[in-house]
């Protein structure tokens, strides 16, 4: 899976790390990161705020959509890449276009709680909307999110990520099952033998990040994982597949 796209090769959560993405066979599926703008679109960013990954300043959630759209989301990573902005959900679902399965990772806000399960409901009506909830899964380190997708769309294929202070000691089926989730995702780090005994005797995929080099993916293969989340999944897939 292409963590935040390719986003070794280009600006992290851009049309163009995604388009890499869909041109590279055997990649089976894109990671993104989902927040509100303020006036509640779904936009693709990974931080709360602009400033790492745009020339835009401060809480992305105080910006109109039309306001994020004017940063420059490419020069930090390759002034080559200046012509890129901050994509919607939208934006990236019409892009791609069914290519590739997308895991669409919910980000929480906390500074702004004001209004519960707008993000998990902007999310799924826009994947509604463009019929891509056959090749769509969710994830969020928000387990309570995943719950309320399941809750409005019970299909939907849902992935928990694991927060080691917060869930250590607790079972990946443990955690999955709490909110109906069918993945249980975690850094590579985090990967215990039991963790992966216990996913695989309960039928939970095990899905492991980010895998940048050839050891950490040798090492994650023979542990048995099912899906490995890579900045370089070009690099990677050709690897996987030798
Ligand atoms: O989905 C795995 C990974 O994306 C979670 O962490 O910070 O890269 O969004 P982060
Ligand atoms: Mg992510």
């Amino acid at each position: 899976m292409a963590h935040r796209g390719i986003s070794g090769k280009a600006p992290e959560n851009t049309l163009a790390a995604f388009a890499l993405a869909c041109e590279t066979p055997g990649i089976d599926m894109i990671e993104l990161d989902v927040r509100l703008s303020k006036d509640d679109e779904v936009i693709v960013l990974h931080d709360r705020t602009l400033q790492r990954t745009s020339t835009g300043n401060g809480a992305a959630r105080n910006y109109l959509t039309t306001e994020i759209k004017e940063f420059d989301a490419g020069s930090w990573f390759d002034p080559s890449f200046a012509q890129e902005r901050i994509p919607t959900l939208l934006d990236v679902l019409m892009m791609v276009n069914k290519r590739r399965w997308l895991n669409i990772e919910l980000k929480s806000d906390f500074f702004f709680p004001e209004k519960p399960e707008l993000l998990e409901r902007q999310v799924l009506e826009t994947v509604g909307d463009l019929g891509y909830e056959e090749c769509v899964m969710y994830s969020s380190f928000n387990h309570r999110m995943l719950g309320n997708i399941r809750r409005f769309n019970p299909t939907a294929v849902t992935g928990v990520l694991y927060s080691v202070g917060r869930d250590f000691g607790r079972m990946p089926s443990k955690l999955a099952r709490r909110v109906g989730a069918s993945v249980f995702v975690c850094a590579k780090r985090e990967v215990t033998r039991r963790m992966l005994d216990d996913a695989r005797t309960n039928g939970i995929a095990f899905y492991v990040y980010t895998l940048n080099s050839t050891s950490s993916v040798r090492r994650m293969i023979e542990l048995g994982v099912d899906g490995i989340l890579s900045d370089i999944a070009d690099n990677i897939v050709q690897f996987v597949k030798r």
